[in-house]
């Protein structure tokens, strides 16, 4: 909580995916209960799925099946926020991007969950 990151801010974040994990999410949003950005790499489907929760139910799933890093691997991504839409790019350059449905222009939570462990991250 307490985060402050505005339009226009690039959120780099490495860590390491654990041998035994099957995915890992990582939320970005204003709380638990608005999530503006759910990313969740799934390993056992091969799928980013990509979606939002406003409070009460989660929106219309974004799945992309391009999938460059798996568990046990060490893992750099880059996340713009923009006034419309996400920026995601992976490790291998590939991009994502997703609508800002919820139309915040402010986010100030960012939690991590699954089997990834974070070694940094920066707002810039
Ligand atoms: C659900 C899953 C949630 C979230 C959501 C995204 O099936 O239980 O954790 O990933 O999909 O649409």
């Amino acid at each position: 909580m307490n985060m402050d990151m505005k339009v226009g801010t690039t959120l780099k974040i490495k860590g390491k995916i654990a041998d035994c994990a099957d995915g890992f999410v990582i939320n970005l949003g204003q709380g638990t209960d608005k999530v503006n950005l759910h990313f969740n790499p799934r390993f056992d489907e091969s799928t980013v799925v990509c979606n939002t929760w406003d409070g009460s139910s989660w929106g219309q799933e974004q799945r992309d099946s391009h999938m460059c890093f798996g568990p046990g691997s060490e893992v750099k991504l880059l996340i713009t926020f923009e006034n419309n839409e996400f920026k995601v790019k992976m490790p291998d350059g590939h991009q994502l991007t997703f609508p800002n449905r919820l139309g915040h222009n402010h986010l100030s939570y960012l939690s991590v969950q699954g089997g990834f462990s974070i070694s940094s991250f920066k707002l810039d």
